[in-house]
């Protein structure tokens, strides 16, 4: 393992005034979020999407990585260039993400295990020569009655874990990504002490397996009440429960820290960033983004699959990064949204 490669490579990660753009919706998620848009939904259409996206012009000042889907990866522009290569020649370290996805966890009805680790090295070996150097791994974790049970967290914690050391092995850096889902009625309190958990069995797992935490990222929530519980409570407040988990649960030495937004809209997936660093809090980590819908929208329902809005879903999506980049530095104002 080259730890210095993966250290620099994590730190070009979440560089100041940088995110990620998740895009790797898998082929269920995109063909939700095409429909609802009203837009043809198959390879070609997905592959003008994305280079819609990944054309845009200066970019590359906000956006450091950009996670693919394994379709996305394989994927040519109109000129023939690789996905991949086209990304890198502008600055941008290409991603992608491994895990396959989600399924019921047998005996526990209403939580899910994440798959993907059988022929895990064979398919990162391979990612790394077509240009990838991080991959990801997500585990979701819902809220509710006695859920998520400790077996639930330990078992996704340990996939997280072999996922890691076996990205790490082949050089790319792990970004491990343990959601805890925002649906249900809890309140923010409770969100905060599954959060807690959740984290400190992630690191304790990544101890256990030896991964090297200089050469990882954390990806995450941020720390509300459920959607569904009626709940209001404002930015300072979501920044100050999200800081406290992070403050006691992830190491120093872990180089950065960066948010999903998970169903809250661009807005406010952007003002939970600002309030964060507007703490003005000194951490040993960076904090920044790693969205998809949140920087996706609204340029996918500008775009709506017709060539003529290409400018200005481009434009929106340029719009969205540099607001994300501002956020990570405490310098967004809701008003910098209409210009
Ligand atoms: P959202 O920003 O849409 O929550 O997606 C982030 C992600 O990559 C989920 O795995």
């Amino acid at each position: 393992m080259d730890k210095n490669k993966l250290a620099e490579i994590a730190k070009k990660l979440v560089a100041p005034g940088k995110g990620i753009f998740a895009a790797d919706w898998s082929l269920r998620s995109s063909e939700k979020h095409f429909e609802k848009n009203d837009i043809e939904h198959n390879e070609e259409s997905r592959r003008q999407y994305r280079q819609m996206l990944f054309a845009t012009q200066g970019i590359e000042e906000f956006i450091s990585g950009v996670i693919f889907f394994d379709e996305t990866i394989r994927q040519k522009s109109d000129k023939g260039k690789p996905f991949p290569q086209l990304l890198k020649e502008r600055g941008i370290i290409p991603g992608i993400k491994v895990d396959k996805g989600t399924v019921d966890m047998e005996g526990f009805p209403g939580e899910k295990v994440t798959e993907g680790l059988d022929g895990l090295s064979e398919r990162l070996k391979e990612y790394f020569e077509l240009g990838a150097r991080f991959a990801k791994w997500r585990a979701v974790f819902g809220v509710g009655e006695g859920r998520p049970t400790s077996q639930c967290i330990e078992s996704n914690s340990e996939s997280m874990a072999r996922f890691a050391a076996l990205s790490q092995e082949a050089g790319l850096v792990p970004i491990v990504e343990p959601e805890v889902l925002m649906a249900g009625i809890h309140d923010i309190a409770r969100d905060e002490e599954v959060t807690i958990k959740v984290l400190a069995e992630t690191f304790s797992y990544l101890e256990k397996h030896k991964v090297f935490i200089e050469g990882t990222i954390l990806k995450t929530n941020y720390v509300h009440p459920g959607k569904e519980s009626g709940d209001k409570v404002d930015y300072q407040l979501i920044a100050e429960e999200t800081f406290q988990t992070l403050e006691r649960t992830v190491p120093p030495n872990l180089p950065g820290v960066v948010f999903l937004s998970g169903g809250d809209s661009p807005e406010e997936s952007t003002a939970h960033l600002n309030a964060i660093a507007k703490l003005k809090k000194d951490v040993p980590w960076e904090l920044s983004f790693s969205y998809a819908r949140a920087l996706q929208y609204p340029a996918i329902e500008i775009w709506q699959g017709k060539n003529e809005n290409k400018e200005a879903a481009q434009k929106a999506f340029y719009h969205r990064a540099k607001l994300n980049s501002l956020a990570r530095m405490g310098k967004y104002l809701p008003g910098m949204e209409n210009d």
